[in-house]
């Protein structure tokens, strides 16, 4: 969703390069470099991913360069949309992450100035506008961006030999790294090169040149930067040996268990969610996309575990709706921690006068510091766009989180062997893969929970292959969509809890029956079904249980497809990983 980069040191260009690469993940439709040489802002841009601009990078050696990579919204993925974007006079250029929302109405008040634009973007006006204000960069850009509605992430090269940069919604980080004073839209960029970073609050001014960076609130008072522990390595965003995160990622999960497990014995995060839920009668779950599914499974984990209802709503919807939640915990779930749509539910809930726990993988997020109180997912890095690991980490934590409350004598340990059942179903799915590879559309069905891992099975498969995949609770199947089943038709068919088993058998048989292709997937001790495909799952405690490790061969399943057909599974078309607009 657009990532931001500038940094100041002697070889800027080389080494903001290596830091926009790491960004690539919030989008990849147009990528751009400008740097200050000899007094003049010098600019290179194109369409594509960020490999794009490496060989000119890499000779771009001026003291002060910022860079963008782009997820288009306003205007096409083109050379001129993409980023820095040059102010009217040539005395700024501009790198921009959000959307501007008055942009049309402060295009007109500067084309009344005679000022032309050059692109169909909203970012290209914010730079004319910054340009156009008076006073010092720092009072430009105050009073500019006091104009503006919307969401950004601002980085802004100045010809005063100044990088500024400043946020309202969007994030952006600060460092002092070993290859100068850098700005990024992620912490990711600092990994390996500093030991620490400053997240910039609402509203605050970041000041970078080559020998320091200087803080400013929003009156312009000059203030001291507490700076936080970076613990992430090297390592956490190296591929090791692997070609491509997404697979990288998957193999992950059960490390990934482990290393949840073992933060969850010795850091004692669970115990403050007793007051957090005391009161509670109802629990409101947030998310988008893969975090929604999570959402999903905690709606009916929690629910019926802690007696209460419980409900799972898409943050985009919920936001603009007029909910009415009385005595209700409000859990927004995000991997990024920085999706604009489950966000904007904070100051919703806020408003209610809900507590707020959020769920996420990156603990130093604004939904971390917005919401009450959060319990980390401890998935590490995530890259790959389609979410993989992250999921497996958040439906642990939830599950964790109702088995703690609703179990007096609730022990960390009993989860220890979930990361050996999930090693176990990381198998090699290629003959399953070819015979979906030739299908126009796929189809995952379950009942309870199994209808939750369809909708995010199916989602894995849609987002990497673009095959027409969809996930639904088995017993609507015969309301509908079973139209749509003809021979040889894929139907992966999830049936994990044994109460549930002969309805949802019954199910596949109405499948085979219109010739479809069954793909069954079930604990190995469950009474075996006319399937074309078996996919057998370790025994295991309970219908939840089997949902964190029953995902697992379609992730694999969804990248092998994808491969197969030639396409790259870490940046699927038209989509971004960190999604920071509505
Ligand atoms: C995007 C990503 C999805 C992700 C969703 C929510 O759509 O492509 O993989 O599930 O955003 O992201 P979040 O960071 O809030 O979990």
């Amino acid at each position: 969703m657009c990532g931001i980069a500038c940094l100041a040191s002697p070889s800027s260009g080389k080494n903001c390069y290596k830091a926009l690469e790491k960004l690539d993940y919030r989008g990849y439709d147009s990528a751009g470099m400008a740097g200050l040489a000899d007094g003049e802002i010098e600019i290179f841009k194109t369409t594509g991913s960020v490999k794009n601009i490496e060989d000119f990078a890499k000779d771009f050696d001026c003291p002060l360069v910022i860079a963008h990579t782009r997820w288009a919204t306003h205007g096409g993925p083109t050379k001129e949309n993409a980023h820095p974007h040059l102010s009217y006079d040539g005395s700024l250029a501009l790198v921009h992450n959000g959307i501007i929302e008055n942009y049309q109405s402060l295009k007109t008040s500067l084309a009344e100035c005679g000022i032309g634009f050059k692109s169909e973007t909203d970012s290209e006006v914010v730079a004319s506008l910054i340009a156009h204000e008076s006073g010092s960069p720092l009072e430009k850009l105050s009073k500019a961006t006091k104009r503006l509605e919307g969401s950004f992430a601002l980085g802004v090269l100045f010809k005063e030999k100044v990088i500024l940069a400043t946020r309202r919604h969007s994030p952006l980080y600060i460092a002092v790294t070993t290859e100068g004073n850098m700005i990024a839209s992620d912490v990711v960029c600092f990994i390996g090169l500093a030991k620490e970073f400053y997240a910039l609050k609402e509203g605050e001014i970041a000041m970078v040149t080559e020998d320091k960076i200087e803080l400013y609130d929003s009156q312009l008072k000059k203030i001291d930067i507490s700076f936080c522990e970076l613990e992430k390595d090297e390592t956490s965003i190296s591929l090791n040996g692997y070609e491509y995160y997404m697979e990288k990622e998957i193999n992950e999960i059960p490390i990934i268990m482990r290393s949840f497990l073992s933060r969850y014995a010795k850091e004692d995060l669970l115990t403050p969610m007793k007051k957090l839920f005391e009161g509670v009668d109802n629990i409101a779950l947030v998310g988008c996309g893969t975090a929604y599914h999570a959402c999903l499974f905690g709606a009916k984990v929690l629910g019926e575990r802690l007696n209460m209802p419980a409900h799972a709503y898409i943050a985009s919807e919920l936001k603009y709706s007029r909910p009415c939640f009385k005595n209700t915990l409000a859990i927004l779930v995000s991997q990024s921690g920085e999706t604009a749509d489950t966000l904007g539910c904070v100051p919703i809930f806020k408003k209610l006068g809900l507590k707020t726990l959020a769920i996420t993988n990156t603990e130093h997020s604004a939904l971390a510091r917005e919401c009450d109180a959060y319990l980390p997912v401890c998935a590490g890095v995530e890259l790959a766009v389609a979410s993989t690991k992250a999921y497996v980490a958040q439906i642990l934590t939830l599950y964790t989180l109702a088995r703690y409350l609703s179990q007096e004598d609730f022990d960390i340990f009993s989860l220890s062997h979930l990361p050996e059942a999930a090693e176990r179903l990381l198998g090699d799915y290629s003959r399953l893969a070819s015979e979906i590879l030739p299908a126009q559309r796929v189809f995952f069905i379950g009942r309870g929970l199994d209808s939750v891992t369809s909708q995010e099975a199916a989602l894995k498969l849609k987002e990497i292959t673009y095959k027409s995949a969809e996930g639904y609770p088995a017993g609507e199947l015969k309301h509908g969509t079973l139209a749509l089943i003809d021979k040889g038709t894929p139907v992966v068919v999830f049936a994990t809890n044994q109460d549930l088993y002969k309805k949802t058998m019954a199910n596949a048989t109405e499948v085979k029956a219109r010739g479809g292709k069954v793909i069954l997937v079930a604990p190995s001790n469950f009474e075996k079904c006319d399937c074309d495909y078996f996919i057998p799952l370790p025994t295991l405690k309970d219908e939840a249980e089997y949902s964190l490790v029953s995902i697992i061969p379609f992730q694999s399943l969804a990248f092998l497809v994808c491969r197969a057909l030639g396409y790259n599974p870490d940046k699927p078309r038209n989509l971004a990983k960190s999604v920071t607009v509505e």
